[in-house]
């Protein structure tokens, strides 16, 4: 996630008004409602008929125009909050629409979530009901207070409550008066609609998955486990796949496209672009995996037409020169990247984040006695990308030896569509893993390093200085060097944690 918090307003944003009562102004049954309730609260204040009250209302709109707060606040003695709670307590049925998209939405925003409004507590509590969203989020805070927006101290306080710095929030608002301090406490802004001081514009609350989640591209092989990732990925609602690019790996690269291609297909998701890259390693012929099997995809072995194209590496830097914020995830030998880096290194300079599955740090390798498969294919590419000056997280045997699942750890997905396939898959799986390596099950490296991507919070990282071995037969061996640290290495998940959300994000 970009950020640790996005704060909400609430009235104009997370819904319109079915009639818009800003666009008349007290004239539209909005504010007749609120008109007839204040006249019933003067009556009940002031011991007055209804005739009476109504005057005593006409008064206070001609002296105190929009503010009828504050005319009751020096009239009557009330504060703020009893004469919202007493006029505010509109029926939200009546003008707030039903919006059944709206809390998939918030749900697939990982980050924390608040409600700051400038709405009373009353209504607000009425309109989050009718929404049913009031309990996806993290706290709400109301206008019916001394301190509320656009005082900066309305969104420091929020900040504060939950834990995070104002500087990581992100605001979406539909009144620049309530955006303008966000800009001043260093807040980026969504605004619905248009506006200049905005760092983002949107038409509706329901675009704002695009500018808070993850973009991603998948550099894989597929591959059991990169299957698994591929789906794990696509079924995550807060990861953006902007491309998937293959790389000859677990088998060939005819191989490695068709099972991608096959994978989206299953998934439903052909409208992920498929760029097909690297059929062998740098300066070394291809070694395949033994465990996924002939077709790269035992159990299932497509047949579609692979459709190469060749496009990876150029497609890879293409969208890291024009997005701002791209995270690449490799599930294979990083024969594309490496390229990428070595063709177009400015481009590749603006990627935010590599994250690898491979290699092993402190414990042996399982391709060779030093070596990590991915590492093993192509370590003149490991290291070309493990120089490279941009941030890199390694998620390597050390982490991926500890979460292997049983077959029957899939049953929960009887019924889903996927779970045929998975299990047409995961027998062959299981056995090769068995027989090449002696772990009793399916070995989760890549998912979970998409898992890594999805909560970054459950896992133990620490910092390292290595090097790529790229020569002799400790070649793909990762050195533990002195000096300042290159990578962020990921030492351990809980089992737990990843099979709970993957299992979850699959159904
Ligand atoms: C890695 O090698 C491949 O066989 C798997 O797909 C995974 O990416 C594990 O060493
Ligand atoms: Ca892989």
């Amino acid at each position: 996630m970009k950020y640790d918090l996005i704060i909400f307003d609430m009235d104009g944003t997370l819904y319109k008004m079915e009639n818009d009562p800003k666009r008349e102004f007290f004239d539209n049954d909005f504010f007749r409602d609120i008109r007839k309730n204040c006249v019933d609260y003067i009556s009940r204040l002031e011991g007055v008929d209804i005739e009476k009250a109504e005057q005593a209302m006409q008064s206070i709109i001609d002296e105190y125009q929009g503010e009828w707060s504050k005319g009751f606040i020096e009239k009557y003695g009330v504060d703020r909050k009893e004469y919202f709670s007493n006029t505010w307590n509109l029926d939200a049925e009546k003008f707030v629409g039903k919006n059944d998209n709206l809390r998939g939405i918030l749900n697939s925003i990982s980050c924390k979530k608040a409600v700051l409004t400038s709405a009373p507590e009353v209504w607000a509590e009425n309109v989050l009901d009718r929404l049913n969203i009031r309990d996806v989020f993290d706290g709400v805070w109301f206008g019916d207070v001394d301190i509320r927006k656009p005082d900066k101290r309305a969104y420091i306080q929020v900040a504060d409550a939950l834990g995070v710095e104002i500087g990581n929030c992100l605001m979406v608002e539909d009144e620049e008066r309530f955006l303008l301090p966000t800009k001043e406490l260093g807040m980026d802004a969504v605004f619905i609609g248009k506006n200049k001081y905005a760092d983002y514009n949107i038409q509706s609350i329901e675009d704002i998955t695009g500018i808070v989640n993850e973009k991603i591209i998948i550099d894989t092989d597929p591959g059991h486990d990169d299957a698994l990732a591929l789906m794990l990925a696509a079924k995550s609602k807060e990861l953006d796949i902007a491309a998937v690019t293959t790389v000859a790996g677990n088998s060939t690269i005819e191989n490695t496209t068709r099972n991608a291609r096959y994978i989206l297909r299953l998934l439903d998701r052909e409208d992920i672009p498929v760029y097909s890259g690297s059929e062998r390693p740098l300066k070394r012929e291809l070694v395949q995996a033994v465990v996924h099997g002939k077709s790269g995809l035992e159990g299932i072995d497509p047949t579609n037409e692979p459709k190469l194209n060749g496009r990876a590496v150029e497609e890879i830097s293409n969208i890291a020169e024009n997005n701002e914020d791209i995270t690449l995830i490799t599930l294979g030998p990083l024969t594309n990247i490496a390229k990428a880096i070595k063709q177009y290194p400015d481009a590749m300079k603006q990627v935010k984040e590599i994250v690898m599955m491979g290699g092993a740090v402190n414990v042996p390798g399982n391709k060779s006695k030093y070596a990590e498969f991915n590492i093993f294919v192509d370590p003149d590419a490991a290291d070309i990308v493990f120089r490279f000056p941009v941030k890199k997280t390694l998620v390597p045997l050390d982490a991926c030896n500890y979460v292997a699942l049983q077959l029957d750890e899939f049953d929960e997905l009887k019924g889903n569509r996927l779970y045929e396939p998975i299990i047409a898959m995961m027998k062959p799986y299981i056995k090769n893993i068995e027989l090449d390596e002696g772990t009793k099950g399916a070995l989760m490296y890549d998912p979970l390093t998409v898992f890594y991507l999805l909560q970054p919070e459950t896992a133990k990282v620490e910092k390292y200085n290595l090097k790529v071995e790229t020569k002799g037969e400790k070649a793909g061996k990762l050195m533990i060097l002195e000096g300042n640290p290159n990578i962020d290495v990921v030492e351990y998940i809980p089992k737990n944690a990843f099979k709970m959300s993957f299992l979850e994000a699959l159904k």
